[in-house]
């Protein structure tokens, strides 16, 4: 093997950067070279790309987002679109390629590997949606993000006596909301995964706030329900002020956590050797502290990465 490539795609997350580093290093130290494709899947299709040095990767790993860029790409959906990107890298002389990105990527990994490229997938997605992988790159530093946004609301919320209701991002999964509520002492967690009683919560807003209780923060995954809604159901209920905080996109960028720099070195390298002993086909993750890997068929039709009920069950018992 003589020349891979890697690609970052779909949603960015912190720790992409730190694990393109690690590919293109560990990739030059085995003698390879390594291309790196531009805006994800659309570059491989646009044919955007640049030969990798050690220098291409200085100064990256500390910097959140993805200085390859990345891209939704809608053609990666259709035959045509498949064709072209494994022409293109077949035509470029790649023998393997990186794809980092969330669950609509690893589907495009697979294809890409079914139309004869061999491939490694590694989950990149705030989300923590991924199965089999106990974290996927970008979520602790999502998460850090999140528990000072929440600190920080906590300061205004109890100087006014006010609740907040926060939104956060995780698409259909509510990984990220249940454990902030518990990393950052949130009082509710609504997840899209466990039903929940509004008229419940507003009564025990209302017992917290007469015994002198000066804040409440609910914490509503994307996938659960509009924080504004929710906000606008529960303020007439409690007679207390009610402050919406959509946390967005902030919850995506900044500067990796170790944890997300040492979770994409390790991913990096992993996903290096394995290309170079030919076992490809398959996504690396993390579980304890070893790592894994998946066949990338068996990922992409799991469907999403359930959620441990011991983070529910833990968020109700601390909120009392
Ligand atoms: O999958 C990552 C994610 O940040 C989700 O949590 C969110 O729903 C979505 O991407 C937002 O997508 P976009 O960046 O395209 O607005």
């Amino acid at each position: 093997m003589k020349r891979i490539a890697v690609l970052t795609s779909g949603g960015d997350c912190s720790g992409m950067n730190a694990t393109v580093r690690a590919v293109v290093r560990a990739g030059m130290a085995s003698g390879l070279e390594v291309i790196g494709i531009q805006k994800g899947f659309q570059g491989l299709i646009d044919r955007h790309y640049e030969t990798m040095s050690t220098r291409s990767v200085s100064n990256v790993l500390q910097r959140g987002g993805t200085f390859l860029q990345s891209a939704r790409c809608k053609e990666m959906r259709t035959n045509e679109g498949l064709r072209l990107a494994s022409d293109n890298l077949k035509g470029l002389g790649i023998e393997g390629l990186v794809v980092i990105g969330g669950d609509g990527s690893l589907k495009g990994a697979y294809a890409i590997h079914q139309h004869g490229v061999p491939v490694i997938g590694i989950p990149g997605s705030i989300d923590n949606d991924i199965p089999y992988t106990d974290v996927s790159l970008g979520v602790d530093t999502a998460l850090n993000n999140i528990i000072r946004a929440v600190d920080n609301l906590k300061d205004t919320a109890s100087s006014h006596d006010r609740a907040f209701v926060v939104e956060v991002m995780g698409r259909n999964c509510g990984y990220l909301t249940v454990v902030a509520t518990i990393a950052a002492g949130a009082e509710y967690s609504l997840i899209p995964e466990e039903p929940y009683d509004l008229d419940q919560i507003c009564s025990d807003l209302r017992r917290r706030y007469q015994e002198g209780r000066t804040n409440s923060i609910i914490m509503v995954a994307e996938g659960a329900g509009k924080a504004e809604n929710i906000a606008n159901q529960i303020k007439d209920r409690i007679g207390f002020e009610t402050r919406v905080i959509v946390l967005g996109h902030y919850q995506r960028g900044g500067s990796p956590t170790v944890f997300d720099r040492l979770l994409g070195a390790r991913f990096g390298q992993a996903a290096v050797e394995n290309l170079m002993l030919n076992n490809t086909g398959k996504m690396v993750g993390i579980q304890g502290s070893s790592i894994i890997l998946t066949d990338l068929a068996t990922v992409t039709s799991a469907g999403i990465r359930p959620i441990n009920p011991m983070f529910p069950r833990l968020a109700n018992q601390l909120s009392v």
